[in-house]
């Protein structure tokens, strides 16, 4: 689809391991996920992806993704639309649980899902589904709402629903020689040239379909010792951006960017993709695309650093933080964790694993920062809890989330305060979207290294993500504020770990629902559109 037909609405989010349904195309009108469908399973058939929907389908649904803020970066938007829309022509009765149901062969990392399930219940028509809060977004206010919670470029309208997002692999001209993998040395050492298309590239690159281990999480930073009112470990965790790291070049040009239209939370500001790309197009005198597959970014991208803490009934104590060999400057993170906590003491641990990424989304502080907050909270009934953060120079959020019992989904509550909201709909949508990671480091996201500090969980669907049926329900309540626009959604996410963590009773290591080796979160499903292996 994306090769020999130049269709690039149809996303490459992790193939070939049929996990992130953002290759979702409709095979005879039924949902399919095209990287593990098999084109022969389709000759005589009809496929359609959402350039075939009928102009009225199409645009009901992008303006309702558009309307809800359904969409973000919109990586996953358009195999999600597909996958949703099938819905409306099938003969089952639809509910929000069939909608959850759907978006299970699918990972959206930006949104936390409740958004794109009542954007899909508002155009289905389920009873009792919210308005959105405003239609007829002002595009430049929305970009402006997202660039200061992002914090990077980005449009939502539904040109980017429709798979318009600009993302660096579907610019690339049609003709660009490839490179599919991140080579293992400098330049130099590598002595590979680039594929002439991604057929001879994929063919070389020798990935298989991706596999997971039952290797438990490790909790690898020893804890400083201590007296302790409050301590936490931590695991490596994957930042898991849905659009892996891509760029090309043409000779003698500046390559094209990474983050096209969204900030990967940081995982590929040092991406060395686009100055492979620069290199290889200088030295072959033609275009080049660069891209890694999903177990590339799994095996090279950076993760959250492992750490482990130890806080007095003060507020002061000692950080340790774990330290991989990579490019990572852990002075910028420790420099920050100094801002929020100035009473504790930082060290860094040298541990054995892949690389830690220093500026992924609140890494460091924020686990910090929440622990502050839990220390200093009162006792709360079991499966309760609130906290409120204040971030300096940024936003003001109290979250309260309560769970009914064990297996309960329970709500989060959410206030915020970012200053002017310049476009309600973009502030909520990543509001929602910092609860879902949040609730995912204390909760369930983790990534398994073994012994020798290889990632051994290599599929997308093994780092613990929440589904949108294991999600809360999450009400936001937006403050207006008579000033200027600042980040709302950092001290939502910080004020989201806190309320988790006291809810579940302050245990001293996250994930707190991960047991053994397996996410809590399933497989696809058959009904996914997994025909038959390629
Ligand atoms: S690219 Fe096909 S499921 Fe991820
Ligand atoms: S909008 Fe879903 S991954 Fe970005």
């Amino acid at each position: 689809m994306r090769e020999e037909l130049q269709c690039r609405s149809v996303k490459d989010g992790c193939s070939p391991q049929g996990q992130c349904g953002c290759c979702t195309v409709w095979v005879d009108g039924a949902p399919r996920v095209s990287c593990v469908t098999p084109v022969r399973r389709v000759a005589g058939r009809s496929v359609t992806t959402v350039e075939g929907l009928s102009d009225e389908l199409r645009a009901r649904w992008a303006v309702a993704f558009a309307d809800h803020g359904a969409s973000q970066c919109g990586f996953c938007t358009p195999g999600i639309l597909l996958r949703l829309a099938a819905l409306e022509a099938g003969d089952r009765p639809v509910s929000r649980a069939a909608i959850e149901s759907s978006l299970r062969a699918h990972l959206c990392r930006c949104t936390g899902w409740q958004s794109i399930v009542e954007a899909a219940a508002a155009v289905l028509g389920l009873a009792g589904s919210p308005a959105p809060l405003t239609t007829g977004r002002d595009p430049l206010l929305a970009s402006w709402r997202a660039q200061i919670e992002g914090p990077m470029f980005q449009s939502s309208g539904p040109d980017v629903v429709l798979g318009g997002g600009g993302f660096a692999d579907d610019t690339s001209p049609g003709d660009a020689l490839v490179e599919l993998g991140a080579p293992t040395g400098a330049r130099g050492d590598v002595g590979t040239p680039p594929a002439p298309d991604m057929r001879a590239a994929k063919e070389g690159s020798g990935r298989v379909q991706g596999r997971n281990s039952t290797v438990p999480l490790a909790h690898p930073v020893a804890l400083p010792p201590g007296e302790w009112a409050l301590t936490l470990q931590t695991t490596w965790v994957e930042p898991a951006y849905v659009e892996p790291d891509a760029s090309w070049c043409l000779p003698g040009r500046p390559p094209a960017s990474p983050l096209a239209n969204g900030g990967a939370f940081g995982g590929k500001r040092h991406s060395p993709v686009p100055a492979r790309a620069r290199a290889l197009a200088d030295e072959t005198g033609v275009a080049v695309r660069v891209l890694w597959s999903r177990e590339d970014v799994v095996r090279r991208g950076p993760k959250r650093p492992p750490l482990s803490l130890g806080l007095r009934p003060d507020g002061t104590g000692i950080l340790r933080i774990g330290r991989t060999p990579g490019p990572a400057d852990l002075r910028v993170l420790e420099d920050r964790v100094r801002r929020v906590a100035p009473g504790v003491e930082i060290e860094s641990a040298d541990i054995v694993g892949p690389p830690v990424g220093d500026d992924l989304r609140g890494a460091g502080w924020a686990e910090v920062l929440a622990a502050l907050h839990v220390l200093h909270s009162p006792a709360s009934t079991p499966g309760t809890g609130t906290a409120e953060v204040s971030l300096p120079g940024a936003g003001r959020a109290r979250v309260t989330l309560a769970l009914a019992g064990p297996g309960d989904r329970g709500t989060v509550s959410v206030e915020v305060w970012a200053g002017e909201v310049l476009d309600p709909v973009t502030l909520r949508s990543y509001v929602l979207g910092a609860v879902h990671q949040a609730l995912g480091l204390v909760w369930s996201e983790g990534i398994a290294i073994d012994d020798r500090g290889v990632p051994v969980d290599l599929t997308i669907r093994s780092f613990g993500i929440l589904a949108a049926r294991d999600m809360p329900e999450v009400s936001v309540r937006i403050h207006p504020e008579d000033r200027w626009p600042v980040n709302g959604s950092d001290a939502v996410f910080v004020a989201t770990m806190a309320a988790a963590w006291i809810a579940e009773g302050r245990p001293p290591r996250w994930p707190t629902r991960r047991t053994g080796g397996r996410a809590p979160v399933s497989d696809v499903p058959a009904s996914a559109g997994r025909e038959e292996p390629a």
